[in-house]
């Protein structure tokens, strides 16, 4: 099975109700991490890279990663942009072998965001290469830019029609009280997502694929294991699961995740050196955080995406 788009993925998804859990990845032990956790329950994956990652990692090491995990699992996987923020890059990453791309103009105004997505959007197709847009706009860290809550915006719902027929757009992700990083709602916060909106997307667009980003639950079991071995994380809350699984039943069919692999790894290695002090083999202390992201990976398909046996 070679790196597929995400356009059969989708379509499946969306009839099946469920959603394709979209990874961020950086380095080889995450990839193996997430592909064996996706290979043991059958489930289609994405795998996505930031700028950062990309910066960090080098495009042709992931991409041969990722290829060797295409081989490896024989899972239909589709290899995706995070967050592009140019032509420039999402072209680059094309012409590199990526089988989707995102390209996030939700900062710019509703006509740019448009003009920026449809040249995307054509270079794309052209290559066989599908496109997810944003409409809204997130609170929350991403790469070095930090999105106050007060600069955050939900997604209209009278825009989307327009921006997905204009631009040519194949999936949009939307803005329903989700965000990146791991401090989503404040100590004493109930949290909340706007299902009002998404059922208004849905309505507006029948059929059509929903995207979340910023969707990491924070599973505190995993901020305790970093507190509990040197860390000072202060109180750290996510987006529940039932609601997540209840956005996968609908029309949302890719949910990103990358917070909660990050929390994963960290905790997990806090208390293996607590536990270890003097070992200082890397191959040591990088099994149990493979372990650890193959764990909550495994967790997120059975407990969120609702996607297993669906490869
Ligand atoms: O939404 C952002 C993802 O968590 C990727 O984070 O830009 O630090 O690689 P990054
Ligand atoms: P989290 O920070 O909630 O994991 O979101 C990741 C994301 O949206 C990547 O694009
Ligand atoms: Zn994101």
């Amino acid at each position: 099975m070679p790196k597929v788009s995400t356009t059969q993925m989708f379509k499946d998804a969306y009839a099946g109700k469920y959603a394709i859990g979209a990874f961020n990845v950086n380095n080889m032990e995450i990839i193996q991490g997430i592909t064996e956790a996706a290979k043991d329950l059958n489930a289609p994956l994405i795998l996505q890279v930031s700028s950062g990652a990309r910066k960090y990692a080098n495009h042709t090491y992931l991409m041969k990663l990722i290829e060797a995990a295409v081989i490896e699992t024989g899972l239909p996987i589709a290899v995706h942009l995070d967050h592009g923020d140019s032509f420039e890059l999402c072209k680059s990453c094309i012409d590199g072998g990526f089988t989707s791309v995102m390209i996030d103009g939700s900062h710019h105004s509703f006509e740019e965001n448009i003009a920026i997505t449809k040249k995307v959007v054509e270079y794309a197709h052209a290559h066989g290469v599908s496109v997810e847009g944003e409409l809204g706009r997130l609170a929350g860290v991403e790469d070095d830019v930090n999105v106050s809550d007060e600069d955050a915006s939900y997604t209209r719902p009278e825009e989307v029609q327009e921006f997905v027929e204009r631009t040519g757009v194949d999936s949009l992700a939307i803005a329903i009280g989700t965000s990146h990083g791991a401090y989503k709602f404040k100590p004493g916060q109930n949290p909340q997502l706007r299902f009002d909106i998404l059922e208004e997307v849905e309505k507006r667009l029948p059929g059509f694929p929903i995207v979340l980003h910023g969707a990491s639950s924070v599973v505190p079991e995993y901020v305790k294991m970093i507190n509990e071995n040197g860390g000072k994380m202060p109180d750290a809350i996510g987006i529940p699961e039932d609601m997540l699984r209840k956005a996968a039943a609908m029309a949302v069919c890719k949910i990103n995740i990358d917070s909660d692999l990050r929390l994963a790894m960290t905790g997990v290695l806090r208390k293996y050196f607590a536990e270890n002090p003097s070992h200082f083999d890397p191959r040591q202390y990088l099994t149990p955080a493979r372990a650890a992201i193959k764990q909550i990976v495994a967790h997120k398909i059975e407990t969120v995406l609702g996607n297993a046996g669906k490869a």
